[in-house]
C-alpha cells in the first residue's frame, strides 16, 4: 500500500479564515479554504485510487446499511466482510429478519461477539415492520430512537444509505482529523474535532466522502500509529482472551449446533472453568438468550 504522504499545516496565518465553534468558545478556526480544498483532494485522491471495495458499498439500500453499520460496531472490517454477506443472505430484508428464529439469528452471529447486538437488530426489524412500515427513515433524529441505535449509527446510515449531509464522528473520521489539524496536540476532545467535520464535509456527495475518510483513516492507524491515542476518548477494547466474551460466546456456539446440553456438559464443550461458565448461563438465560428446561439448556 502506497505511504500516505504528510502534508504539515504551514505556520503562517492564512488570510480567509473560517469562524467556527472550538468548545463553546467561537474563534477563528486555524484552517483555510485551500487547507480544506487540499484535504478533500488528499483523501479523495486515496480512495479513487486504493478506497475499498466493500459488499455494503454495493448495492445501497437502507437495510443494507444498517446491517452493515451495526455489525461494523465492535467487530474488524475483515471479520464483518463474510459475516455481512452470509447475514444478507439468510436475512435479505427486514421483515425476513424480523421473523428470524433465534437459533438461526445467533448462528450466523457467532464468531461475531457481542451476541446483544443480534437481538437488537432483530427488535429493530420488528419495530421498523410493525410501526414504520417495514421503512427504515432517513431523519437521524428518529433513527436514534430505534433499538441498538446510538448518535454514530444513526449519523452513518443517515450519510451511506441516503446520502444525507450529516456529521458525525467514529474512530476512524477522528483518527484522521487528528491527523490532519491536530499534529503536536495531546487531550483532543471530540468537540474540537467536530467544527473541522463540519466545516471539510462535501456536501454535494456526503456518502463518498465519509467512505473515503473511512478508508483514509483505515489506512493511517497502519501506517502512523494510532492517532487517535491523543484522543481523550481513546480506549482500548479489552482483550478477548479469556473474557466473559469468550466464555459467552463459546456457550452460544455449543447451543447453536442444537441439542440442549446440560451445565457439565457445557463446561466440557467451553472448555470454561465452571463458576464462569455458571455465571455467564445465568446471565444469558436472564437476557433471554438462553432457557433452562429441566436441567438442559437451549436456545430457542
Ligand atoms: N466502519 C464503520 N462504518 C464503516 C463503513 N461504512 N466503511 C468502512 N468502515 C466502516
Amino acid at each position: 500500500m502506497k505511504a500516505i504522504k504528510d502534508n504539515a499545516m504551514p505556520a503562517r496565518t492564512l488570510s480567509k479564515k473560517a469562524t467556527i465553534n472550538f468548545r463553546s468558545k467561537t474563534c477563528a478556526s486555524p484552517v483555510s479554504s485551500s487547507q480544506i480544498r487540499s484535504f478533500r483532494k488528499k483523501v479523495y485522491d486515496y480512495y479513487d485510487n486504493q478506497g475499498r471495495d466493500l459488499p455494503w458499498r454495493k448495492r445501497v439500500t437502507p437495510y443494507r446499511v444498517l446491517v452493515s453499520e451495526i455489525m461494523l460496531q465492535q467487530t474488524q472490517v475483515d471479520r464483518v466482510i463474510e459475516k455481512y454477506k452470509e447475514f444478507l443472505s439468510a436475512f435479505p430484508d427486514v421483515k425476513t429478519l424480523a421473523k428470524a428464529p433465534l437459533p438461526k439469528l445467533l448462528k450466523i452471529w457467532s464468531g461475531m461477539g457481542y451476541n446483544r447486538r443480534a437481538l437488537s437488530l432483530r427488535k429493530l426489524a420488528q419495530v421498523v415492520v410493525a410501526e414504520h412500515k417495514g421503512r427504515l427513515t432517513s431523519d437521524p433524529d428518529i433513527l436514534v430512537t430505534l433499538p441498538g441505535i446510538g448518535k454514530y449509527t444513526a449519523g452513518a446510515v443517515a450519510a451511506f444509505a441516503f446520502n444525507k449531509p450529516v456529521i458525525f464522528m467514529d474512530t476512524n473520521i477522528r483518527r484522521v482529523f487528528i491527523h490532519e489539524f491536530f499534529r503536536d496536540r495531546q487531550h483532543i476532545h471530540d468537540d474540537e474535532l467536530v467544527p473541522l467535520v463540519r466545516l471539510t464535509l462535501d456536501t454535494k456527495n456526503p456518502r463518498k466522502w465519509y467512505n473515503a475518510l473511512m478508508d483514509y483513516g483505515a489506512v493511517l492507524k497502519k501506517e502512523h500509529g494510532n492517532p487517535n491515542k491523543r484522543s481523550v476518548h481513546y480506549t482500548r477494547q479489552s482483550p478477548f482472551e479469556n473474557s466473559n466474551r469468550q466464555v459467552r460466546g463459546r456457550i452460544i456456539k455449543a447451543l447453536v449446533a442444537g441439542a440442549p446440553l446440560t451445565e457439565a456438559r457445557i463446561v466440557t464443550e467451553t472448555g470454561m472453568a465452571a463458576g464462569r461458565v455458571r455465571k455467564n448461563l445465568d446471565q444469558l438465560a436472564r437476557e433471554g438468550f438462553i432457557v433452562k428446561k429441566e436441567d438442559r439448556y437451549l436456545i430457542e
